[in-house]
């Protein structure tokens, strides 16, 4: 069934969906194989989801690739997972760019190597005129990192008199986080199971509609996609009114 097929209609198509992909590792361990396999089977399922978001006029795609929590996996899989980033950013760059597809690295990106910084402000410039999909990875990303970075720069500003203390609001706040330039998610997604945030985007899943699917990563395709889409088009989404004044809103 394809989403423009349901009828139901409460919200237009998401906008901006924030995804984190879990279940690599079980998805390998399953099949008695190594969890790095896991993370490349991953890469497979980015490909096509990519894909798809692109084609169906999604603006922004957030991905959630490695947490600011991830460092505390055994070194061989975080070794693998930025030789990974580091591969996969190098062949895929020219095929985004092809695709009109911009991409944004949010995340802490001093603790890469500086070979990996360089590579990922190359793949940023030479994607940052496009106007397709906004593809966002977070990687060595936190919101809890995110909200302090915010507050050390506002804070700077503020001893610099640039800004003074009564100019601190949630605008000012939004404008200093990583996702400044990008609306709000819409739908949030999470694979493998497990029902939690695991630190990704605190500050700007505020009103976002939750998602959550049992599938594994690798497995994740265009169909699981389309029922967290069809999921989200059939809620209400009240941002604190009633459900009545939200249906008054509409006529
Ligand atoms: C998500 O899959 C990918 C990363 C965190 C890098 P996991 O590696 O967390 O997979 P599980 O949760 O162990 O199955
Ligand atoms: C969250 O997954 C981070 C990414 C998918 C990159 P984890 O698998 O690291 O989360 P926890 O540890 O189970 O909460
Ligand atoms: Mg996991």
């Amino acid at each position: 069934m394809s989403v423009d097929s349901v009828l139901i209609t409460e919200n237009p198509n998401p906008r901006h969906i924030a995804i984190i992909m879990d279940g690599n590792g079980r998805w390998a361990q399953k099949r008695l194989m190594p969890r790095v396999l896991g993370h490349h089977a991953g890469v497979k399922a980015v490909r096509k989801i990519v894909e798809y978001c692109a084609k169906s006029g999604v603006e922004v795609l957030s991905l959630f690739a490695f947490s600011s929590e991830n460092w505390r996996r055994p070194q061989d899989e975080v070794n693998l997972l930025m030789d990974l980033f580091m591969a996969t950013l190098q062949s895929e760059v020219d095929k985004l760019d092809d695709n009109n597809i911009r991409l944004k690295i949010i995340g802490d990106k001093s603790a890469f190597s500086e070979k990996l910084q360089a590579k990922i402000l190359a793949a940023e410039a030479q994607t940052a005129n496009n106007a397709g999909l906004t593809l966002v990875i977070a990687a060595n990303y936190g919101g809890r990192w995110d909200i302090t970075q915010a507050l050390q720069r506002i804070s700077l500003a503020i001893q610099q008199g640039e800004l003074a203390p009564q100019d601190i609001s949630e605008q000012l706040i939004n404008q200093y986080l990583v996702t400044a330039d990008l609306p709000e998610p819409d739908l949030f997604i999470r694979s493998g199971g497990e029902e939690r945030i695991s630190n990704f985007l605190l500050w700007q899943l505020a009103y976002t509609e939750f998602y959550f699917t049992d599938v594994l990563w690798p497995e994740f395709d265009q169909d699981v996609l389309e029922q967290a889409i069809i999921s989200f088009k059939t809620r209400q989404r009240r941002f604190g009114h009633t459900g009545e004044q939200m249906n008054q809103l509409k006529r």
